[in-house]
């Protein structure tokens, strides 16, 4: 049996970054994500292990300790990759899980690579867990772990946590597996997801998919331990507000803000658009209105600049691959009409940056624009509030991002309604220094309170209390 962490999270990747040199030598470093962030003072309070991916195929690496966390990787093949990850991963589930925007692709050889791929994460986090230890597993790409852990090891408190929706039965219903993952996610004692829409899809699709009784958020499931209450409910997650807080307010973070709008031509008012490249975020959409204002000359450029951040993701998948050609041409057509020598309309930059960069160009935005067209959370609306220190700044919101349940203080939108989205630009980009700071001051008070570090306790308190099984 285990060697004993008495709390273990289980997600797709590590919260680290491998490196290979030159000469093969391999190096890690630490990659802070929000959910590291959340997870680390857990972590060192209860001995917690981390089971995950290094994100490179074929990496075979010895389980090792970083700072308090003990980290266990696990290896995929190139195959695994191309199959579990770039496949199943991210061109079934991702695009089911977000109102089909790029069509699905179902293959069964795929659904092989998912199975497979998901019992070698449950057996890894099989053999890390202490007696009745906590085991959190994370995300669309580890659904069937939970049963396969609870079959692994009965005595396990199960937790699993759904980033991104969960779609309504009538698109679910389409996954030739569909029955297979909703009884892979039954394994967890809690099922927690962004927003209560989604655990009500989700209530809904146990009832109409299996034969079990539901009871308001609670499903009855049979087991050889006796019956099992399992919860579902909405845990919206947040970010390390206090960490951005603090950022945006250190002297260097101010310095580069004042330095990014020297640079850009002191223009009157920056736009900014931070995003993964990826087609469910409206970035064309909001490229696309950003370009009719210009035409209407309801913006002019050099006085307004839009600074769109779209950070690589998935390269591999021919869907990203396509979006990245069309916001690309976009992006050269509207600063072929529009920019000047010395001026661009649009800054386009295809990289990631550090998190004090990225404070920067929060604080340096008079607006900021999240256009999702469907997003579980969106993290990066919670950031900029979170960085806007001096309550100067406007939100504008997708309507369609988990985010938008929590931050009325933005003006909300729907991306796809192109002349209200131009609409709420033009009164973000004219609003009253009075309204503005009002608003600011709603959103701050509402991230600032509702940290990373409150979800997780949330979700784990909530994750204590549900009731075991008789026999257990
Ligand atoms: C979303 C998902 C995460 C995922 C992240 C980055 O936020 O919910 O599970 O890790 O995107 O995507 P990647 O494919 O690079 O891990």
């Amino acid at each position: 049996m285990s060697t004993g962490y008495e709390l273990v999270v289980v997600a797709n990747r590590l919260p680290v970054d491998l490196h290979v040199e030159e000469d093969g030598t391999t190096s890690w470093s630490r990659s802070p994500g929000g959910l590291v962030t959340a997870l680390e003072p857990v972590m060192q309070a209860s001995e917690g292990a981390w089971v995950g991916w290094a994100g490179k195929p074929d990496v075979e690496a010895e389980p090792f300790d970083a700072g308090d966390m003990h980290l266990v990787p696990v290896t995929l093949s190139a195959d695994e990759v191309h199959d579990y990850y770039e496949g199943f991963s991210n061109d079934t589930l991702w695009p089911l899980c977000h109102d089909v925007i790029s069509p699905p692709e179902f293959h069964r050889a795929w659904w092989d690579a998912y199975r497979r791929v998901n019992r070698r994460f449950a057996e890894a986090a099989a053999a890390q867990a202490a007696q009745g230890a906590t085991v959190w597993v994370q995300d669309y790409q580890l659904q069937l772990v939970p049963a396969l852990l609870r079959e692994l090891r009965p005595d396990l408190r199960i937790g699993y946590f759904h980033h991104i929706p969960f779609p309504p039965l009538e698109i679910f219903a389409q996954l030739p597996w569909r029955r297979q993952v909703v009884e892979g996610l039954l394994g967890a004692d809690l099922i927690g997801f962004q927003r209560p829409g989604d655990a009500s899809n989700f209530i809904r699709v146990v009832r109409r998919l299996t034969d079990l009784t539901t009871r308001g958020p609670s499903i009855t499931v049979p087991g050889p331990a006796g019956e099992r209450q399992v919860r579902a409910g909405a845990f919206p997650i947040s970010i390390d507000s206090s960490r951005f807080d603090a950022m945006a307010r250190s002297e260097s973070v101010q310095a580069r803000a004042r330095e990014i709008r020297r640079d850009l031509g002191d223009p009157q008012v920056l736009l900014l658009g931070v995003d993964r490249l990826d087609y469910t975020k409206g970035i064309r959409h909001r490229i696309k209105a950003y370009g009719e204002l210009l035409e209407e000359e309801r913006l002019t450029v050099p006085d307004t600049a839009l600074v769109q951040v779209a950070s690589p993701s998935r390269e591999n998948v021919e869907a990203y691959q396509q979006l990245r050609e069309e916001v690309e041409i976009l992006v050269g057509r509207i600063n072929g009409e529009h920019g000047q020598i010395g001026s661009a309309a649009i800054y386009y930059m295809h990289h990631s940056y550090p998190p004090e960069e990225m404070a920067a160009l929060y604080l340096a935005a008079d607006v900021m624009l999240v256009t999702a067209l469907r997003d579980g959370m969106n993290l990066v609306a919670k950031e900029f509030v979170a960085a806007c220190t001096d309550d100067r700044g406007v939100l504008v919101l997708s309507e369609f991002a988990g985010a938008a349940d929590e931050l009325s203080g933005a003006l909300l939108i729907n991306p796809h309604d192109i002349d209200g989205m131009k609409d709420a630009i033009e009164r973000a980009v004219r609003m009253e220094p009075r309204e503005m700071r009002r608003r600011m001051r709603k959103l701050r008070r509402r991230v600032m309170e509702d940290d990373v570090t409150k979800w997780s306790q949330r979700f784990l308190s909530t994750l204590t209390a549900v009731p075991r099984a008789e026999g257990r």
